[in-house]
């Protein structure tokens, strides 16, 4: 999960320094210091490569901003004909800046850390693209794809090309593992679900691991619910990250489908602290001891976390979950 971020005082620094928050994305070394500084504080036991999923149609052509206390805005792509805009043809250019970042980041990191690669799954990104900013129900690409599934599918094709070269290449520079969120997966029933969610995650997956047979690659359905044992079985990933919702009987019995789980901490309980941060936290170190998991959130930390709050959760993880 995202784990730099507004909470820390010095990421906030740096980001102001940095000009928009694509230029600290596209300015290896201030990207790679920011990647950096939660591992420094709390030691974790991986680095998350700091970008952002919205890169891709950013390298893709369409113009990508963010505003303050509005997140993302894009110039939205509505229809088939509106896909001309985006041309692969520019990609490895803008992506070869993250690509610095992510050798910069394992050469500082240290050895017994992890540094993992990321991108957003096509459905996800696609409901940025399509919609032009964030919607609570993802309105426009869900309609564009009954409208015209066709032309959608154009759209998630190149999303999916894309989104390979750009894992591929983190590889290439240093990536060892590799999460695919998909933040949105929720919003979909079944058939649009395979359609856009499981088909082109498969193949990201099958194609990453003909490339790369040994990086493990995490899948992040958010919302996916009884769909995440058909996503696990059809995409072939390696890991689950498990979102808030998800209990931890179901989380266990992910586990047993042979992926490693991670979540599913809810990031208000980690801006609450106290007891209750305490109780969830014995909760999930006690439902999943024995298992294969990692601790971790069940979405991205939010800016308004305590630090302390975060030290007192490593702590406790570091004396209880072993
Ligand atoms: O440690 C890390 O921060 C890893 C890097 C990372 C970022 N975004 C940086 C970022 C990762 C893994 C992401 C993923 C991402 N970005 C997702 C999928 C995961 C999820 O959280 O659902 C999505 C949907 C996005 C798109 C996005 N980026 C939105 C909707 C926003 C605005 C929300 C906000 O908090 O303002 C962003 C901005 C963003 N990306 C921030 C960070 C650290 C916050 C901006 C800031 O603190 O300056």
């Amino acid at each position: 999960m995202r784990q730099a971020g507004r909470y820390l005082p010095e990421y906030r620094e740096v980001r102001k320094s940095a000009g928009s928050f694509l230029d600290l994305c596209y300015t290896p070394a201030l990207a790679a210091e920011v990647t950096l500084q939660p591992i420094r504080r709390f030691g974790f036991d991986a680095a998350i490569l700091f970008s952002d999923i919205l890169v891709v149609p950013d390298a893709l052509g369409q113009s990508v901003r963010f505003e303050e206390g509005e997140g993302p805005i894009l110039e939205p792509i509505r229809c088939a004909s509106d896909l001309a805009k985006l041309d692969l043809a520019g990609t490895e250019k803008i992506f070869s800046r993250v690509y610095d970042t992510v050798s910069r980041v394992r050469q500082d990191l240290p050895k017994q850390a992890v540094l993992i690669g990321f991108c957003g799954a096509p459905w996800t990104v696609a409901t940025y693209v399509v919609g032009g900013r964030g919607s609570a129900d993802q309105a426009d690409a869900r309609t564009w794809a009954y409208l015209d599934a066709a032309g959608f599918g154009e759209l998630i094709e190149l999303l999916t090309e894309a989104s390979i070269s750009y894992l591929d290449g983190q590889v290439r520079a240093g990536a060892e593992v590799l999460q695919i969120f998909d933040s949105w997966a929720g919003s979909l029933p079944d058939s649009e679900f395979e359609k856009w969610v499981i088909s082109p995650t498969t193949r990201i997956v099958t194609e990453l691991k003909a490339r790369h047979p040994h990086v493990p690659i995490i899948g992040f359905p958010r919302g996916a619910a009884s769909n995440a044992g058909r996503y696990i079985e059809a995409t072939g990933v390696d890991g689950l990250g498990c979102d808030t919702a998800m209990s931890l009987v179901q989380m266990g019995e992910m586990a047993e489908h042979g992926v490693v789980v991670q979540g599913n901490l809810d990031p208000l309980v980690l801006v609450a602290g106290g007891e209750p941060l305490e109780r969830r936290t014995r909760q999930i170190l006690t439902a999943m001891r024995g298992k294969p998991f990692i601790f971790n959130l069940g979405h991205g930390i939010v800016p308004q976390t305590p630090v302390e709050n975060v030290e007192r959760l490593v702590a406790l993880v570091r004396t209880e979950g072993t």
